[in-house]
């Protein structure tokens, strides 16, 4: 297929600013992979700064884990556009995490927009995708997934998918220890690959498809070697850098 995995690591509110630092110079030392994997570190906004100065001079490159709706400037006290994340450092920004959407009651359409000031700004969404394990239960996967991803096609075109990433973590595994099964896994990526590809086929084909949710590893290997899964958005084991690293390394040996 010739995509590049991308490991991307998510610290979520963890940590202060000097042991963020730490972590962030730790990871650099320990991950070894040149240029065959992108990897990227998205630490809360407040972190970004010492964060960018620890990768500075590595491969890794620097993400945040929320954007506001908005662009330019104004009257939005609390949030950080998508342009001040551009001009922080950052390539990445995730958008519509599970957490955003179910504790801050962010909707598919408040997602789609975000996805849009981002691109807007030339940074790359990571757009976060999954279902309930109620969802799951009640075969409802690829209606909501449909649901997701849809509302940002309507907003944005199909065309907005090229040069964006797309992870899949169903709610029920992330941070719970309770990962989906590889073969799980690898057909839900291949419904979003097919969803996508309705649009553009050679789009989809290029587009990278994160998994994420209690990726450790000793499950890494065999979710990264599925044909459709092309790295991981990594949590709670991205806050050891041995870990982090091993995942890092593993992605690269999965490569296709
Ligand atoms: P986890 O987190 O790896 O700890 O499950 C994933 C996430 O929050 O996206």
């Amino acid at each position: 297929m010739g995509r590049k995995p991308l490991v991307a690591a998510k610290w979520k509110m963890h940590r202060n600013l000097e042991n963020a630092e730490a972590l962030a110079r730790e990871i650099v030392d320990a991950v070894k992979v040149g240029d065959t994997v992108d990897t990227c570190i998205c630490p809360v906004h407040v972190h970004l700064h010492v964060v960018r100065e620890a990768l500075r001079g590595s491969e890794m490159a620097l993400g945040a884990q929320n954007v506001c709706d908005q662009t330019g400037e104004g009257a939005f006290t609390g949030e950080v556009s998508a342009e001040m994340l551009a001009d922080a450092g950052c390539r990445y920004v995730i958008v519509g995490h599970s957490e955003r959407r179910s504790i801050y009651g962010e909707s598919d359409a408040l997602v789609a927009q975000k996805f849009a000031v981002a691109k807007a700004a030339e940074l790359v969404p990571i757009l976060c995708v999954g279902e309930t394990e109620e969802e799951r239960e009640q075969d409802k996967t690829r209606t909501v997934l449909s649901r997701q991803i849809d509302a940002v096609t309507r907003l944005c075109g199909a065309q907005a998918f090229a040069e964006a990433v797309v992870a899949y973590e169903p709610v029920w595994a992330i941070g719970t220890g309770k990962s989906a099964t590889p073969e799980m896994a690898q057909e839900v990526h291949a419904f979003l690959r097919a969803k996508i590809g309705e649009q553009d086929g050679i789009l989809a084909t290029h587009l990278r498809l994160l998994y994420g949710g209690s990726v450790k590893p000793e499950n890494a290997e065999a979710l990264f070697s599925q044909a459709d899964i092309d790295g991981g958005l990594i949590g709670g084991a991205s806050l050891e850098a041995s870990k982090f690293a091993a995942l890092c390394h593993t992605a690269d040996e999965c490569r296709a």
